[in-house]
Order: C-alpha cells, then structure tokens, then sequence
C-alpha cells in the first residue's frame, strides 16, 4: 500500500531511520567483559521510522521526513515504510551510511541500544525547509532526537498554525526554550524525565510531571512501563492511566509505537488521557513481540481495556 503525498496526512514524523542489529543476550557484559549471544538479526528501526511505522499499522496517514544512506541498510529501511503505507516523499537518500543501531536484549525484554547516526545527523534545517509542502499538510508533528537538535528547533520554527507539535526527548539532551515551549506533549519515559530534571527530579512520576511542566512544555506525557503512563497539564491535576498487563519478550520500540499512537489520537481531536489510554495499549502489545516495526499491531490487534 502505498499512500500519496496528495492526500494529506494526519501525522507527519521528522526523525531518525535505523538499520537495528539485534542480538539476544543472556546478560550485558560489563567493562572490559565478552559475552556471547544469538545470531544477529537485522531488523528496520529508528525512533522516527519506527513511529511512522506505527501509525500507519495503526491506520493513520503518516508521513515520514528523514534521511538515510544510498546503502543496503537504506533500501530496507524504505521499502518497510512504503510497505507499511508511509508516504516516503519526504525520505531524502545519500550524504552517509545509514543510522545503526547496535542493540542489545535480555531475556525479561529489557533492551540497552547504541546508535552511530550516520545520515540521520545528515538531516539539517535547510532539508525541513525544503520539505515547507510536507509541514503545511500536518495537524500533527512527532519528532526525537536522534537528529540534530537544530533540525527539530526549525520544525518548531515551521509549524503550521493550529499545528500540534509532539516531542520525545530521546535520547535526553538539553532543550531551547522555543521547542520546550512548543510541545503539547512532551512524551518520555523516567530515565528521560531525570536526564532533563536533574538530581532534584524528586521519588514521583508526579513530581517529575509539574518540574517538567515548570521547564515550559504545554502538556507532558510520562510512561511507566508496565505502571502505563500519567498526562499532566498547566491548570490540571497529574492523571495515572493505567497499562494492561502483558507478558513482554522485547520492549524495543514501544515507547515509539506509544507516542506514535498517541499522536494520531491527538491529530483526530482526542483529549490527551484518552490518546494516552489508546497509546499504553499500543504500546502494551508492541512489547509482546520481537523487534520495534515488526511488533507492531494494527487497530484490530490492539488490546480492549
Ligand atoms: O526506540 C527504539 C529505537 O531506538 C530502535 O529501533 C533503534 O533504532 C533506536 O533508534
């Protein structure tokens, strides 16, 4: 399925596009230490690549801005959004290698990654620009960080008016205020939330959520795992919602699958609690199976609470 730039889409993901190299292990070595694992698996990934993938799993009509390598690894990681139904006009080719990530999993699920950014660091403010068509169709806008920070403050700079702007800090760097500002929500997980808080993050999700909201975001969203997720907002009370209880064999990408369904429930008017309740489903069944894009559901898949 392949779906046309012109027909509009309600989700526009700006992000990073990653060839995943998966091996299982028993443990993580430590310094100096070697362990064996299983054989290597390739898998597509990265955190905006996995979102749109996502979406679009879901029934959205997503499109993808990014950038990858005139490789192997880049053919693949194509040819899985356009089989998804990604509009893939926006996906620029060449410049460097595409994205790697060096991943890890342990048998709870339980993942560590590493990525080499290759093109994704390649993904520069002048190609948000040149991609003004592409911006101006979106009633949501989802990026991350693993492109540049530059490249993301120019999509805050380029949101359409009555646009909803959605950030996950991953991984977690220091952010202008101009794009705190714009994010409606912030969307992270805890080790996130502490990397932006500090050593006074405070012991609760709920404390995290008002600092967070004290940096300047319009709204936060904080998963927690297997606890689900908690949404706060400036005038309102932090709110938990709960997750369903699944057995998980692999958390790489759920946090992706989460914000990406929570960001197509925003662009179809939804309240954030509600998007957030639709978002731990989505999330609570992506860690059910192996890898990011392959473990995602489509809308039928997705479990009732
Ligand atoms: O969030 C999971 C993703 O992080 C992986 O697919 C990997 O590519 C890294 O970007």
């Amino acid at each position: 399925m392949t779906v046309g730039p012109g027909r509009g889409c309600e989700l526009l993901v700006v992000g990073s596009a990653n060839a995943d190299l998966v091996v299982g292990v028993e443990r993580r070595p430590g310094p100096g230490e070697t362990v064996l694992g299983s054989d290597l698996v390739v898998h597509p990934g990265g955190k905006g690549g996995n979102q749109a993938v996502a979406a679009a799993r879901l029934g959205a009509r997503t499109a993808l801005l990014a950038r990858v390598g005139d490789d192997a690894h880049g053919r693949l990681l194509l040819e899985a959004q356009r089989a998804a139904g990604v509009d893939t006009s926006g996906v620029l080719v060449g410049g460097a290698p595409t994205g790697v990530a060096l991943i890890t999993v342990d048998p709870s699920g339980d993942n560590s990654i590493v990525v080499s950014p290759g093109a994704n660091a390649h993904l520069t403010p002048a190609d948000v620009r040149a991609a003004g068509a592409l911006l101006a169709q979106a009633p949501v806008i989802s990026t991350q960080l693993e492109i540049p920070l530059d490249t993301v403050a120019e999509v805050v700079r380029r949101l359409p008016p009555g646009s909803r702007f959605v950030l996950n800090p991953s991984p977690p760097a220091a952010l202008p205020a101009e794009v705190l500002a714009a994010c409606d929500p912030l969307v992270l997980n805890e080790h996130e939330a502490r990397a932006l808080l500090g050593p006074d993050a405070g012991p609760r999700p709920e404390d995290w959520a008002r600092g967070l909201l004290a940096l300047g975001p319009r709204s936060v969203v904080v998963t927690l795992g297997p606890e689900g997720a908690l949404t706060a907002a400036t005038g309102t009370a932090p709110l938990r919602v709960p997750s369903l209880p699944v057995k998980a064999v692999d958390t790489t990408g759920a946090g992706d699958a989460f914000t990406a369904a929570l960001s197509w429930h925003l662009s179809t008017g939804a309240p954030l609690p509600t998007a957030t309740t639709f978002a731990t489903r989505v999330g609570a069944a992506a860690v059910t199976r192996r890898g990011a894009q392959e473990s995602y559901p489509t809308l039928g898949e997705v479990p009732e609470g």
